[in-house]
């Protein structure tokens, strides 16, 4: 066989085995990180779990999803800070500065980008930096942008280094090189890119290189939500849902939402589910405080994970400091998640204090799982 054939026959098959690589990197990722799946129209497997801020079935529904940033309830300094951009980059005819949010899953990251696009009257183009596998994937969605237009990557931190690299000359100079052809006879062209604005997010801003990071004109956090700020969602989402909820119901399922607007719309959903099978009219405080009961959802918001997350520490480790990774793998989770989904919140309630050692578990936690809390214990607070 020539040579010619022999290396086409090999380059076949590199290809057909790199498919379901690729895809199975996809689905893998996500089996990893989470626990019972469903598998989203676009290939993604999503878990059902009720007080996961990561992405739900529930988000492909996109009405309860505010369009303007008047409707955006909440986050009031981020909210204003990005009115005033917005309206000066319309003032100037110009592209918005690029922007990174950051901050805890379910927060609005993704709806605000989405918002600051429609604010703007600009298109936006979105991917996330694991669908990106080659530079020329990142080339080809810059390519295709128009003056002004967002491109939204999500999970900025998770982008490879090598398109990473793009990027930069991309966002400061607006433009590309891309290499052709291979050996002696490759040469690198430069393209030109449209003036746009990139749009990043992630849950950890750490994980961001510092070149990517000091690229960015406008850098917002978004924090946890008051429960005042949860009620106001929670009622707009029953309007739009068409389901009746008393304010000292909307209050009790804002209580136990962890700060995150996507865990009130599911709470909603889910306590309206048992009001439906349980033929109650209009979900008041004591139904709501019941369904949440049910679903196991404590008065502090903390699922079955977040309890088992504290009972490690308390349990095993005499309330810490433990290292992340020693909790993760007791728990057989990702590192990752425990970080993503359950500490934030734990570290904002005072539950749990991260220490240069490890982690450790504070009083309120002990109290709050009734496990009697000794001085002994090497605790910083009590
Ligand atoms: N400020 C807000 N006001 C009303 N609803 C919100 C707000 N922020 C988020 N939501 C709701 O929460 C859901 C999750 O928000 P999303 O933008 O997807 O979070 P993130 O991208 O930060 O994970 C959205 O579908 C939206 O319905
Ligand atoms: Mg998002």
């Amino acid at each position: 066989m020539p040579f010619q054939t022999l290396y086409r026959f090999f380059l076949f098959h590199m290809n057909i085995a790199k498919i379901p690589a690729i895809g199975y990197n996809n689905v893998r990722l996500d089996i990893n990180r989470f626990g019972g799946f469903t598998r989203r129209p676009d290939g993604y497997m999503i878990e059902e779990k009720l007080t996961n801020p990561l992405h739900l079935a529930e988000d492909m529904d996109d009405s309860l999803r505010p369009r303007t940033l008047t409707e955006f309830i909440g986050q009031d300094k981020v909210k204003e800070n990005i009115r005033v951009f917005i309206e000066a980059a319309k003032i100037r005819k110009d592209a918005l500065d690029h922007v990174l949010l950051y901050g805890p899953p379910g927060l609005g990251k993704t709806t605000l980008v989405n918002i600051m696009a429609n604010e703007l009257g600009r298109n936006i183009k979105v991917t996330s930096a694991p669908a990106l596998e080659k530079a020329g994937d990142l080339v080809a969605i810059l390519t295709s942008l128009e003056e002004c237009d967002v491109l939204f990557i999500d999970e900025i931190h998770r982008m490879r280094k090598v398109l990473e690299e793009v990027l930069y000359s991309a966002m400061e100079d607006f433009k590309v090189d891309v290499v052709i052809g291979e050996g002696t006879g490759a040469r690198t062209i430069r393209i030109n890119l449209p003036k746009f604005t990139l749009a990043g997010a992630t849950t950890r801003s750490g994980s961001i290189s510092s070149p990517l990071r000091s690229r960015f004109g406008i850098i917002e956090r978004l924090d946890f939500y008051d429960p005042k700020a949860l009620m106001t969602i929670i009622g707009r989402s029953a309007r739009i849902l068409n389901i009746g909820v008393t304010s000292e119901g909307a209050s009790e399922i804002a209580r136990r939402s962890r700060g995150t607007p996507r865990i009130a719309n599911r709470l909603l959903r889910r306590v309206s589910d048992f009001a439906l099978v349980e033929k109650k009219e209009g979900i008041d405080g004591g139904f709501a405080g019941y369904a949440l009961g049910k679903l196991e959802v404590d008065e502090k918001g903390l699922d079955s994970l977040d309890r088992k997350f504290l009972n490690i520490i308390i349990d095993h480790y005499k309330g810490g400091p433990v290292g992340v990774a020693a909790i993760a793998a007791a728990l057989n989770e990702e590192t990752e998640t425990i970080e993503d989904v359950c500490e934030p919140f734990l570290i904002q309630i005072g539950f749990v204090q991260r220490t240069p050692r490890g982690r450790m578990a504070s009083k309120k936690a002990y109290d709050h799982l009734g496990a009697e809390y000794k001085e002994t214990d090497p605790g910083l607070f009590g």
